[in-house]
């Protein structure tokens, strides 16, 4: 248990305005401010998403896992962009119930959700708990090396 704490700076998307996106258009999010270790969290169609920028650790973690032994197996190289392995951008809803997770807590160098303890590793994979499945990436690529479309 334990990790680091950290602050999650709400970046607000307000271009084009909040009843739009609120519908559905895509957001882009600027990473320049997203120093390596941390997070943020966005909000697209209403959901948060969270943005991380990755360590080494975490990513040699996360591809250091058997696949197979994964209750919802899927590697980690399918859920980040090539190019962009230090970034993962993951819908931050629970798929046990539907909380939050934290980012940074838990076991796994990633996300844990504290209303029933599902722990989801650097990947945002379920690694232990009753959630079924891992976080969903959403559809989103990259504009630019410090910028990406989300929706
Ligand atoms: S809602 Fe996350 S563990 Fe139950």
């Amino acid at each position: 248990m334990g990790g680091v704490a950290t602050l999650w700076p709400f970046i607000s998307q307000m271009n084009p305005d909040a009843s739009t996106i609120a519908a559905g258009a895509p957001i882009e999010v600027d990473l320049t401010p997203v120093a390596e270790g941390q997070d943020i969290k966005v909000f697209w169609r209403g959901k948060p998403i969270y943005v991380s920028h990755r360590t080494k650790k975490q990513i040699e973690e996360a591809r250091a896992v058997n696949v197979a032994s994964l209750p919802d197996p899927q590697s980690d190289e399918a859920r980040v962009k090539a190019g962009h392995e230090q970034w993962l951008v993951v819908i931050g809803i629970c798929t046990h119930l539907g909380c939050i997770p934290i980012a940074h807590e838990g076991n796994y160098d990633g996300f844990f959700c504290p209303c029933h303890g599902s722990q989801y590793d650097s990947s945002g994979r379920i690694r232990q708990g009753p959630a079924p499945a891992n976080l969903p990436v959403p559809p989103y690529q990259f504009v630019s090396d410090t910028k990406i479309q989300i929706g």
